[in-house]
């Protein structure tokens, strides 16, 4: 059952406004949508602009880091200094890295080498060298509020056809961008994404995806990349989730390292790219929270 708000009621969006004044007509405007068949975000997914307010400061700190080590990751960096400049300039800045402890995850950045897809581990022993690509993922919880994005970065001499593919991850992310629009639909993002990359000769990873985010690390809905245009959720003003396609220079397949559980790599070995940008739908478009 759907609890009708009164017209004179105080707005389900704690804006203090009367119903009415406020998101009634966004309300019937998602309710036109899904007669027609479609999916529709529900009011926990819409951000108030305070929260907006709020996310960007953390999106601040995550932008930080990640300006940083766009200019301080070298050839023979050990991956744990990386770690280590996370969590410091995190910390420094008052904010706690997300993925330290969450779900277990042992450190506090994602680093992704090679044919790593993501959720790669920081470790001491691995030392950068000429020709890797690297993932970093970063992401920052300040007073309570989530941002996360995450950048590639080459080492000395890349392959360039491997610099090509990096290239065009980071081009996937920015077509998927520029399909962020209020009321289009989710599936916007996956066709624009996965259409670059197979026009390169590239392959989009389908298990993993993107989210929701904000409030929570991860939120509602999932993001997938592979999608058709006009499917899947609803885009509405308030929403907040991440583009970032994992992309393949072969086989879109992937396994997961029985070990710890969290290492994503190619099944074929081939190398993979991921660029992550955090947005906000917006009444004319999309802002770009972080990246
Ligand atoms: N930043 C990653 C993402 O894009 C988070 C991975 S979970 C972690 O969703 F625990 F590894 F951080
Ligand atoms: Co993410």
């Amino acid at each position: 059952m759907l609890l009708k708000i009164g017209r004179n009621d105080p707005c389900w969006c704690g804006s203090g406004r009367k119903y009415k004044a406020c998101h009634q007509a966004f309300d019937d405007k998602l309710d036109m949508i899904k007669r027609s068949h479609h999916k529709i975000p529900t009011h926990a997914m819409i951000k108030t602009p305070e929260q907006v307010e709020k996310i960007k400061e953390s999106a601040k700190i995550n932008i930080a880091v990640l300006d940083y080590l766009e200019k301080n990751v070298h050839e023979g960096m050990r991956l744990s200094e990386i770690d280590k400049i996370v969590y410091d300039m995190t910390t420094d800045m008052g904010g706690i890295p997300a993925p330290l402890n969450y779900e277990g995850f042992p450190y506090s950045v994602c680093t992704s080498i090679n044919d790593q897809v993501c959720h790669g581990f920081p470790r001491e022993e691995t030392i950068l060298e000429s020709g890797d690509i690297i993932n970093v993922d970063c992401s920052t919880i300040l007073n309570g509020y989530f941002s996360d994005s995450s950048r590639m970065f080459m080492i000395g001499d890349v392959h360039p056809e491997w610099e090509r593919l990096v290239k065009v991850a980071k081009e996937c992310c920015d077509k998927g961008l520029e399909a962020v629009k209020p009321w289009g639909f989710l599936g916007d993002i996956g066709q624009a994404v996965n259409d670059h990359a197979k026009a390169n000769g590239f392959s989009v990873v389908r298990d993993i995806g993107g989210h929701g985010v904000g409030l929570e690390f991860h939120e509602d809905p999932f993001v997938s990349y592979v999608t058709t245009q006009g499917t899947g959720c609803c885009m509405a003003p308030g929403m907040m989730f991440t583009i970032e396609p994992m992309v393949n220079m072969g086989e879109a397949d992937c396994f997961v390292d029985e070990e710890n559980n969290w290492e994503v790599y190619t099944d074929d070995g081939s190398p993979s790219a991921q660029w992550e940008y955090q947005v906000l739908v917006t009444e004319d478009g999309y802002e770009l929270i972080s990246w």
